[in-house]
């Protein structure tokens, strides 16, 4: 079916609604590409039926099945590495001294936000193992959530193909922290554990959040609008600790957000801790 200019249009407004993805006239293939098989399967016949049926809010399976063509899952185990090094020898090891005196000196909350198909917070998992050596007196969460059902439902099998455990896992890790299955990898129980998987959409409002000491959110707000961006990194500032650090993508800055984050460097990755007012002066 040929992809006209009011359906370009069109569905560029539904999926900026629906999941915050800002698609332009150029992204015309893109739409084709993911969009055929839906309308196939479903026996539409225009891109303005498949936009008037995922308008149904009480139709979420259609709106999920539209969800899950349009995002890109694109992930890997230590994706650009830098993050995990400053995690690893900064981050880290700051935070767990911060918390040296407060009232939960051994609680950690950290949250994968667009954690796609589980690399990311196995990733995160991985380093906290190797880093802390006492972790199971630890009390320690990582909550991590994507929008796509797909995404959620392979990141908590926990199972990655050869492939997948080639870009970026090296051998030392794999055979700590994975076991061989089925042609492929399984992540050990020891991370699994501490992990749980979530379904949510970062357009919409968080759900209540214990105050979180680590978020990555990497590779997800760079598809959003300016003010969707924005309205989420504010967002992400208020369930964060005082202490806490923000990992964003290699591509991505909060630079234009004015004073909201303070941008910290090691080696080659930048991150952000929360700016907090000033203590007033007595
Ligand atoms: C390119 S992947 C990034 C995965 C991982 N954070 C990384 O950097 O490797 C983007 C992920 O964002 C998810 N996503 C897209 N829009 C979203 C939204 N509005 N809310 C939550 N997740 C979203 C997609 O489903 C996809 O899994």
């Amino acid at each position: 079916m040929s992809l006209t200019a009011t359906d370009i249009d069109l569905v560029c407004d539904f999926v900026r609604e629906l999941c915050g993805i800002s698609l332009d006239a150029t992204k015309g293939y893109l739409i084709e590409s993911r969009f055929t098989p839906l309308l196939k399967e479903f026996g539409l016949n225009s891109y303005s039926d498949l936009v008037r049926r995922g308008r149904d809010r009480t139709n979420q399976p259609f709106r999920q099945k539209v969800i899950d063509a349009i995002t890109t899952q694109e992930t890997s185990f230590f994706r650009d590495n830098s993050p995990y090094e400053a995690l690893r020898f900064k981050a880290l090891p700051e935070l767990i001294d911060a918390k040296i005196g407060t009232t939960f000196p051994k609680r950690l909350r950290i949250w994968s936000a667009a954690c796609s198909n589980g690399q990311e917070p196995y990733s995160i998992g991985i380093v906290l193992h190797q880093m802390i050596p006492d972790i199971h007196s630890w009390d320690i969460k990582i909550l991590a959530t994507d929008i796509s059902d797909n995404a959620i439902s392979r990141a908590s099998r926990g199972w990655y193909s050869q492939l997948e455990i080639d870009r970026g896992v090296p051998a030392d890790i794999r055979s700590r922290f994975f076991t061989p299955k089925d042609d492929g990898w399984v992540i050990s129980d020891s991370v699994r554990a501490l992990v749980s998987f979530r379904k949510l959409n970062l357009l919409e409002p968080f759900p209540p959040i214990a105050p979180i000491d680590l978020v990555f959110c990497r590779n997800v707000a760079i598809y959003f609008a300016k003010e969707q961006r924005d309205d989420l990194f504010r967002r992400f500032k208020k369930v964060m600790s005082p202490e806490a650090y923000l990992f964003v993508g290699a591509s991505e800055s909060l630079l234009g957000l004015g004073p909201e984050f303070q941008p910290q460097a090691h080696c080659k990755a930048t991150f952000y801790r929360p700016n907090l007012p000033a203590p007033a002066v007595r």
